[in-house]
């Protein structure tokens, strides 16, 4: 997200920082991404070597690729077996729901305001400790941090 929480613009994400994108490919790769459908459609395609879930409630909407649940229960029953950390990839609608199970947030933040129309969630300092923080100089730098939740 940006500085002034931005994560979208418009149904498409205002930057693409080559580092940051490299480390969501690295760090989802192999596991189960979860995502709204206007996010698949801002991505167009399902993302290549991972199990894609697109959440809608449309009757009979096609994602090639990717496998469609109404909620984000139904997409938690969906997920393999042997899967050990499944991920929850935007947009803004999802991000705010699944906030109260997640376990675990990787946030980066770019270190200035963009303008836009969505926005990740605060996040609850009561529930959520941050483990980490590593400063990134790219295109925008951008610190990415992660939080675990405290119980
Ligand atoms: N910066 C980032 O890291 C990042 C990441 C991802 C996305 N984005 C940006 O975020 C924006 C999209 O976010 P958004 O909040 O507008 O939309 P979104 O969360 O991607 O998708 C919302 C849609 O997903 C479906 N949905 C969401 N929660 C659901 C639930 N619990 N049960 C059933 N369906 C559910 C609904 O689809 P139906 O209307 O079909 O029922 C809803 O209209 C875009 O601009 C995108 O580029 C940014």
């Amino acid at each position: 997200m940006a500085s002034n929480r931005v994560i979208g613009n418009r149904g498409c994400m205002p930057w693409k920082i080559p580092t940051e994108l490299r480390r969501f490919r690295s760090t989802t790769l192999g596991h189960t991404v979860v995502m709204g459908r206007k996010t698949y459609e801002s991505i167009g395609h399902a993302l290549p070597g991972r199990t894609n879930i697109v959440l809608t409630s449309k009757v009979n909407y096609m994602a090639p690729g990717c496998i469609i649940a109404r909620d984000l229960p139904s997409a938690i029953k969906i997920c393999p077996e042997d899967e050990n950390e499944m991920f929850v990839c935007g947009g803004g609608q999802l991000y705010k729901e699944a906030l109260s199970i997640a376990d675990r947030i990787y946030l980066s933040v770019i270190h200035r305001e963009i303008a836009g129309d969505v926005f990740f969630p605060e996040v609850p300092s009561k529930i959520f400790q941050k483990i980490s923080s590593e400063d990134h100089e790219d295109i925008l730098s951008y610190t990415l941090s992660i939080y675990e939740r405290v119980t």
